[in-house]
């Protein structure tokens, strides 16, 4: 899909539908305004017969044969006073989906007036929603129905700051992809899905990209001392790999943010085993490490002035002759004893080294994405993935930077509780903690291994992918945490483009 923008004479462009928008207030404005008085106040009579009103991602198409743009989608934007930059994602997202249905190739969007003051922001969503609306699930499939995706975008954006419009769409466009590989990545099956191919794609986002990538084999990880990694991979006849991408954008500066992802690619809970309903979800368990990866390959096009290190521990969960049984105890890279109760519990393990691993480089912050307990979809359902954290500031800034994305974390609390009932009668730790507090049980065994960096734990167990579509988004894999490391890498390199609420950042990048 392209993505371009246009400034002048919105009602000559040449499309297969023309989007415009509507608040729930009803007024028609800009463009939306231009076009119901060319149409003859057909647009007015349809706010006054409630067939659509104004309600986000509500939709009505008309009909207009004999004007270039054809067909007129008028699309809600919701409440007026509640607008942010992440409504043009919805928007331009359910727009896209519902005339992709519809056989729409090309389409144009206007962006409302209130786009005006947040320019960079509000095309970067646009182009964002757009690219990620449709997600392609046919790669498999003999003779694919393959979705109808609108070829061409165009933002309609009459007297927008041209340079932040062009800056907004590249940014959206970056974001957008990496979702999507995010997205792909997560919907490869696990016979596909091997820590081997897994590191490929790693290999080939640095290829694209300039990033500088490092995939360790398993003799590494033994010479590293990392006997929690390696007491996952035993079990499989699939080789681990230890993938570590590299990007400086600050060459100068002793700051370095650890991105971490859980890149377990299939997890049959070992020699615990799973029972089988939904087994097949567990492809997913790589989601964390695919959004390390993709969020690298935005990070690497966009180039933020921030050292950045992405470290994906990779492998299978298998309960194959070697595998570790309840009770092993294994040694992670950083001397600590762990009494693994059951192996399905699997993604602390990974995480454990990797951790130590990401200090071992130096990380002055870290913050890793992992589809990690089942508890916290029992705490927070598919609405949001919980954020635990070992440090106030950082998480209370991470929350800020988080939210404008539209990916939703919620914290939770750290207490000491939680560290005691990880305690082993027999080693430093033991893999689980019971039923209680699940999560942050989980969130309370890696913590042992941050140390004293500050850090945050993200578990994107419910909202890696999810069952339901929306309006704007297929269902399925989400993309989820690339929106939010994306961000936060950009804020932490002090060019950020969205605000803590939502608004675009001051003149810089209006
Ligand atoms: N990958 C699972 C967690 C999971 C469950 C993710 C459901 C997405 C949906 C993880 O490895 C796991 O099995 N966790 C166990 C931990 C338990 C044994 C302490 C769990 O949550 O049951
Ligand atoms: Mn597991
Ligand atoms: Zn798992």
């Amino acid at each position: 899909m392209q993505v371009r923008i246009a400034a002048d004479a919105p009602l000559e462009v040449r499309a297969g539908a023309l989007v415009v928008p509507v608040f729930s207030d009803g007024k028609l404005e800009g463009v939306a305004a231009a076009l119901d008085a060319a149409l003859g106040g057909v647009l007015t009579d349809v706010l006054a017969s409630k067939e659509i009103s104004g309600k986000l991602a509500e939709m009505s198409l008309i009909h207009a044969k004999e004007h270039p743009f054809r067909r007129v989608l008028l699309v809600g934007l919701g409440d007026r006073a509640a607008f942010e930059p992440l409504v043009m994602a919805r928007y331009a997202g359910a727009a896209v989906r519902s005339l992709g249905h519809r056989n729409v190739g090309e389409i144009a969007v206007a962006l409302p007036l209130e786009a005006r003051a947040h320019a960079a922001a509000c095309a970067s969503f646009a182009a964002e929603g757009a690219i990620t609306a449709h997600l392609d699930t046919t790669i498999y499939q003999e003779k694919p129905e393959k979705p109808n995706v609108a070829t061409v975008v165009t933002l309609l954006a009459e007297g927008f700051d041209a340079e932040a419009l062009t800056r907004g769409v590249e940014r959206g466009i970056a974001i957008g992809e990496a979702v999507n590989l995010a997205r792909r990545l997560a919907l490869t099956p696990g016979n596909d899905m091997t820590p081997a191919h897994m590191a490929q794609q790693a290999q080939a986002v640095g290829k694209a990209t300039g990033i500088s990538v490092e995939i360790h084999d398993a003799a590494w990880a033994k010479s590293q001392g990392m006997g929690s990694f390696l007491s996952v991979a035993q079990g499989s006849a699939q080789p681990p790999a230890f993938i570590v991408m590299t990007y400086r954008g600050d060459p100068s500066s002793k700051e370095l943010l650890a991105l971490v992802g859980k890149g377990i690619t299939f997890d049959t809970g070992g020699i615990s085993l799973k029972p089988p309903e939904r087994m097949e979800e567990m492809k997913y368990d790589m989601c964390g490490g695919a959004g390390v990866i993709a969020a690298m390959q935005a990070i690497g096009t966009l180039k933020p002035k921030l050292n950045v290190v992405g470290i994906v521990p990779a492998t299978e969960n298998m309960p194959g002759e070697a595998a570790t049984k309840p009770g092993d105890i294994v040694r992670a890279s950083n001397g600590m004893t762990i009494e693994v109760i059951n192996t399905d519990a699997e993604g602390r393990l990974v995480l454990a080294d990797a951790l130590c691993y990401a200090n071992k480089l130096g990380a002055t912050k870290i913050v890793d994405a992992a589809t990690l307990t089942g508890a916290c979809v029992i705490a927070l359902g598919h609405a949001a993935g919980a954020a635990v954290s070992n440090d106030d500031a950082f998480i209370t800034q991470f929350l800020g930077i988080a939210k404008p994305t539209g990916e939703r974390y919620w914290q939770m609390p750290l207490y000491d509780d939680y560290t005691k009932q990880m305690k082993s009668d027999i080693a430093d730790l033991k893999n689980t903690g019971g039923r209680p507090a699940g999560t942050l049980t989980a969130a309370a065994f890696l913590k042992a291994f941050v140390d004293k960096t500050p850090w945050v734990h993200l578990d994107i167990a419910g909202t890696a992918y999810v069952d339901n579509e929306t309006a704007w988004q297929a269902k399925g894999p989400t993309g989820t945490p690339v929106r939010a490391f994306v961000a936060l890498v950009e804020t932490l390199a002090g060019t950020p483009m969205i605000h803590a609420n939502g608004a675009a950042t001051a003149r810089a990048s209006v």
